[in-house]
């Protein structure tokens, strides 16, 4: 089941000091599933799960030589779009250890657009699924978005 679709948003910079027709974006915002998660589901499943599966080989074995929380053995789209805009890969938001000041990732591996509770409500939910859903990343979002452009808002 695949609800919620890769989504993207490209930022350009938030000082106004890039030319109007410069390709150049300065940070990249990720919501979605497993096509663009990059560790949030293994943060939001390991106090509950004993063994995640994407967290262990194969997963992450042909590039990153490790498991990444990627629902891959290698990078996702969202890796290729990084590396194209020479930008740091999009670090998980869940991962409260590095700087969004270039983006973060919001997408969570079998999140869904409706909201988590309407599954659980309906016995639709699954042990592997969490309540990471599209309203649950846009809250992230929004609680993040202070601390991002601090001078253009300022
Ligand atoms: C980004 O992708 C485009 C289209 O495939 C390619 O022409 C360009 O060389 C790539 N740039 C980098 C820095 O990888
Ligand atoms: C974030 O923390 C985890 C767990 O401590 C660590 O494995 C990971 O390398 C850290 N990531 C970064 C970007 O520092
Ligand atoms: C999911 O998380 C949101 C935001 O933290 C919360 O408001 C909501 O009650 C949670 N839903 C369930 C079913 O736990
Ligand atoms: C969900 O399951 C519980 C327990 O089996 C049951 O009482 C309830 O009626 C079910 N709800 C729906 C919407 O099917």
């Amino acid at each position: 089941m695949k609800l919620l679709l890769f989504c993207l948003f490209l930022v350009r910079s938030c000082h106004g000091n890039s030319k109007p027709d410069s390709p150049h974006f300065t940070s990249i915002f990720s919501f979605g599933d497993s096509f663009a998660d990059t560790g949030n589901l293994v943060v939001l499943a390991t106090p509950v799960l004993k063994d995640i599966w994407i967290d262990m080989p194969p997963y992450g074995e042909t590039f990153f030589r490790h498991p990444t929380g990627r629902c891959s053995d290698g990078r996702l789209v969202l890796d290729f779009l990084a590396q194209n805009f020479s930008l740091p890969l999009v670090p998980p938001y869940l991962e409260h250890n590095s700087s969004f000041e270039q983006g973060a990732n919001f997408a969570v591996a079998g999140a869904t657009a409706l909201d988590f509770a309407f599954f659980v409500n309906n016995n639709l939910s699954s042990p592997f699924m969490f309540n990471g859903s599209l309203s649950v990343q846009l809250g992230w979002f929004a609680d993040l978005k202070p601390s991002l452009c601090k001078s253009y808002e300022g």
